[in-house]
This record gives C-alpha cells, structure tokens and sequence, in this order.
C-alpha cells in the first residue's frame, strides 16, 4: 500500500508533532485536525506538506469529509486528566468509535491508533479503562470490516523526548520546589519509550501488511521506579532536593488536592494508573520493525535543562 496522504486527529501534541514532522520530510501530504489552529500555525504550518483544520471531530460528517481521499489515518488524541467527569469516555472511548466507523463509511483503508501501556477495560483506573474502551472498538471494527480496514494499535510506556512532559515537568518541579519532593507511588515501574522510536514505529507500520490487525506494546530498553526516574532528572539539571517516597494514604490525600488545582499536577486517578507497572513483558520493541530501542540516558540529557518552557 503506498501512503501519501494522511489524516491525523491529536497530530498538534507531543507525539503528532514528531510524526508530521518526519512524514513532512518523507513527502507525505499530512492533514492535521485540531480544536485550534493558531494555537499550532507557527510549529506546524512550515512543515511542508502539513496542513492544519480548525474542527469539530467529535462530528461524524466533519471526520468522514476530513478523511476523503486520504490514504490513512492516524489517531493520538489522548488527556491524562478529566477536567470534567465524562471527558476520558468522550476522547478515549466514544471518539475511537466515531473515527473507525468514519473510516468504514469512506472505505479507508488503514487506521493507526495510539492507546497505552496498561490500557484495560477493567483496569483500575478511568484513564486505562476508558483506553481500553476505546482500544476494543477500534480493534474489533478492523475485524468486522472483512479485510478493508485495516488497523494496527499502539501501546506506549511513559515517552520521552524533545518537548516530553513527563522529563520536562519533573525538572519544572524540582527547580521550583524549596526543599524536598513528596513523591507519590515511588517504587511504580516504567520503562519508558523515545519519541522518535515511536514515530518509526507509526511511519513503518503506515505501509507494512505485517503489522495490519497488530496491537503493539511500545517500551524502551530498561525499567525503572519513579523515584530512579525523578532522581536522575535531578543529576541532569544539578538540583539537590531530597525525594521523600509517601505512603499511599497521604498520596491519596496529595491528589484530592492536587486535582482541584489549575495543571492538576496529581489526581486519584493518576495514582490508580500507577499501582499497575507500566513495563513491557518479552521484548521490549517489535521486531518487525527492526530497531534498538534508543535509551533514555543517550537521549534525555541532549533536552532537559533548556527545555524548560512546559509546566
Ligand atoms: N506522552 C506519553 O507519555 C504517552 C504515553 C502513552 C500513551 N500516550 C498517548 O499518546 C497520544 C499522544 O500523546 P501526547 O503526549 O502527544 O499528548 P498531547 O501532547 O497532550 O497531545 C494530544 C492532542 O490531542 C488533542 N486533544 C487533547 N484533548 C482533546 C480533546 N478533549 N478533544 C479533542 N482533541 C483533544 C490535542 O489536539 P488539539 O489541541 O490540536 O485539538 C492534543 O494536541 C495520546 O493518546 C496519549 O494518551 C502518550
């Protein structure tokens, strides 16, 4: 199958910026659907071939014109937080539904969809339940549609890179934090996964047959607790504060506060995803798409300390 036009729903964050910049440089014209288009004009719009639409794509009839034409399409919309209850289902489970069945209805023919490590129906959280959700349907509507959607699921670790929140957020903290760090789930395990490692992954898979129908755990070389993690984002950018692990009742009573503060730096459903390890089991990439894993200390230390600019 060749691809050269592609659709992407979340394509201004993190992870969408990495690929519409490399399926920019591989000549790909690139389509990226977003709630704002100024917002992203200045980081997106001088990336040949990238073209930005202010959108409804919570719409069926808005996606299905969207995806006219189209060769793929790509879906990364994701939040960690809810701002209001409902939120996780509406972007995580209801809007995976609405893209596939769009997909169907225009005879598309390949649909690459972005859920996470831990994603699970019955999973403790909202987050991962709401994922699994959505990355369920998604899955089954590639199966009932005979051969002529094909489908291929992500499923990431914690991803790191240029721009990454989860690096850049803990050396915001620690710049600013006066003492010590009360860190919640210390000993949760991660292992996390390049950016750009991520971007290979989507870019093969646009027009490899092997990954057709495939759901894939995306992990990088090595796992880690959360407390090695904050610690070595303090060796990076020369803070001493000491890291106090905290009992999961006063987590707990962290997060109830947290969450109703702007940022919503923890909530409850933040700590539920975290008592499940988010590591891979067996491999920690796909073979088929024939690559090491960068890690993350020949990676990290090239962003963190200038990129301070995300909260
Ligand atoms: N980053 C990680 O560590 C990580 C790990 C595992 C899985 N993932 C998954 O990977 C995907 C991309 O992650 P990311 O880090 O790139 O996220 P991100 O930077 O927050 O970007 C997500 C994009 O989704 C769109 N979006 C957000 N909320 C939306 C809503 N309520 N309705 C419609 N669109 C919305 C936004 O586009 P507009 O503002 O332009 O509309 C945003 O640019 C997500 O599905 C995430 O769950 C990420």
């Amino acid at each position: 199958m060749i691809i050269s036009k592609v659709c992407i729903l979340g394509g201004t964050g993190f992870v969408g910026r990495h690929i519409a910049a490399r399926l920019s440089q591989q000549g790909v014209q690139t389509r990226i659907l977003t709630r704002n288009r100024e917002q992203h004009r200045e980081t997106l719009l001088v990336l040949p071939g990238v073209e930005l639409f202010e959108t409804n794509i919570y719409d069926p009839a808005t996606l299905e014109t969207h995806f006219r034409g189209r060769d793929a399409v790509i879906n990364l919309v994701g939040i960690l937080n809810e701002h209001k209850r409902g939120d996780f289902h509406i972007a995580h489970s209801e809007l995976p539904r609405l893209v596939a069945n769009a997909c169907v209805k225009v005879g598309m023919p390949r649909l690459l969809h972005m859920s996470a490590l831990g994603a699970d129906p019955a999973g403790p959280s909202a987050y991962q339940r709401s994922k699994g959700i959505g990355q369920e349907a998604v899955h089954q509507a590639g199966k009932d549609s005979a051969g002529l959607l094909m489908v291929t699921i992500f499923r990431p670790s914690v991803i790191f890179g240029e721009g990454d929140s989860f690096f850049n957020r803990f050396a915001n903290l620690l710049r600013r934090i006066p003492f010590f760090l009360p860190l919640a789930k210390p000993n949760a395990k991660m292992q996390p996964v390049w950016v750009e490692n991520v971007t290979d992954a989507y870019v093969e898979a646009l027009s490899n047959p092997g990954t057709y129908g495939q759901i894939y755990d995306l992990c990088g070389p090595k796992a880690y607790t959360l407390r090695d993690l904050v610690a070595y984002t303090q060796s990076l950018i020369g803070t001493n504060k000491a890291i106090i692990g905290l009992p999961d009742w006063v987590a707990m009573m962290q997060a109830m506060v947290l969450e109703k503060l702007p940022g919503q730096l923890l909530t409850r459903d933040n700590l539920l995803s975290l008592s499940v390890d988010n590591i891979c089991t067996g491999s920690c990439f796909p073979a088929i798409f024939g690559l090491q894993a960068r890690s993350l200390e020949s990676v990290v230390p090239s962003y963190l300390g200038r990129d301070v600019s995300k909260g």
